[in-house]
């Protein structure tokens, strides 16, 4: 990948780890991959670097663009530090893990351990979608654990989508990218702040709407979708002005065993009541219908 503006140039130190590479860069963050050189372990660095917000200085140092913009680079900074914790507290076979987190730069770092393998949203898009059967259950099941362990500790992922999956050996998927991650409050939580056209349901868009385990729920769907269809699919809100996603068990009906389509289909829907409640019924339905051999989770 071409080198970001400003990414930390190969061969920086940071702590014990030497930056080899920048592998990936969002609104929010940089992404390196780095050595661990105490002992040689290869890992992933998520530098937390809002473009909107800062810029690095010579010394290395994250400064605010301008001085207006000081009291939101500390909340964010405060937010990415909180996905570092919530990532750091669960422990998931399906969810990245998290090696280590420091301050450094005026700003943070997550280490994680480093996974080889692909990204699914790349690979949808090579492959103009028409995912397997038999490869859907795999990657799906144990995402739907994965959330459903999130979602019994009452937190939520929030920004679901194949480009947060990542597939170790082509198949194993791993959650990453908890940064939207929420821990809902009693009376629940109604602010998100971040938002993925076509993955995002509309009480997500709304001010007050209410999120909850459905909102995964319809993202979980959708990238299901995206699977199938090659595309990310139509965003909600213009779905509520109107609707132009045919069901899937008309459109895939030839491609995908009906109860599947189903459940993908249900998941979607614009009304969060009528969509399965979380992700606990979602793999229940999975796990059922599923071949034997596949229920891996
Ligand atoms: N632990 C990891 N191992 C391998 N690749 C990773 C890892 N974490 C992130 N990546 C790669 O970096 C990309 C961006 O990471 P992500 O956590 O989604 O950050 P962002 O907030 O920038 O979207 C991912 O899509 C993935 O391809
Ligand atoms: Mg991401």
């Amino acid at each position: 990948m071409a080198r970001a503006r400003d990414s930390l140039e190969p061969g920086t130190m940071l702590d014990c780890y030497r930056i080899v590479d920048t592998i990936g860069k969002g609104g929010f963050s940089l992404i390196y991959l780095a050595e661990d050189e105490e002992t040689g372990d290869e890992v992933v660095i998520k530098e937390f670097m809002p473009k909107r917000l800062a810029r690095r200085h010579d010394d290395g140092r994250l400064v605010p663009v301008d001085s207006k913009q000081r009291e939101s680079l500390y909340r964010s900074r405060r937010l990415f530090f909180q996905e570092a914790k919530v990532m750091a507290s669960l422990q998931h076979p399906h969810i990245v893990a998290v090696l280590n987190m420091f301050m450094r730069n005026d700003t943070g770092y997550i280490v994680m351990q480093h996974e080889r393998g692909r990204n699914l949203g790349q690979f949808v898009h090579d492959r103009g979608g028409e995912l397997s059967t038999t490869l859907l259950m795999r990657i799906f099941i144990p995402l739907l654990d994965a959330l459903n362990t999130m979602h019994a500790r009452a937190m939520l992922h929030l920004d679901v989508k194949p480009g947060n999956i990542h597939l170790r050996n082509g198949h194993d998927p791993l959650l990453l990218d908890l940064g939207a991650a929420q821990v809902l409050t009693v009376g629940g939580s109604t602010a998100s702040h971040v938002i993925t056209a076509g993955y995002s349901p509309p009480e997500q868009y709304r001010h007050g709407g209410k999120i909850g385990p459905w909102t995964d729920v319809y993202a979980v769907g959708a990238s299901l979708r995206c699977c199938m269809e090659g595309r990310t699919p139509q965003p909600a809100p213009d779905r509520l002005t109107e609707d132009k996603v045919v069901p899937a068990a008309e459109q895939f009906a030839d491609l995908y065993p009906h109860w599947l389509l189903e459940i993908t289909d249900r998941s979607m829907l614009l009304n969060p009541n009528q969509r399965p409640r979380d992700a606990g019924e979602m793999l229940e339905i999975m796990q059922r219908n599923a071949h034997p051999g596949m229920r891996v989770a």
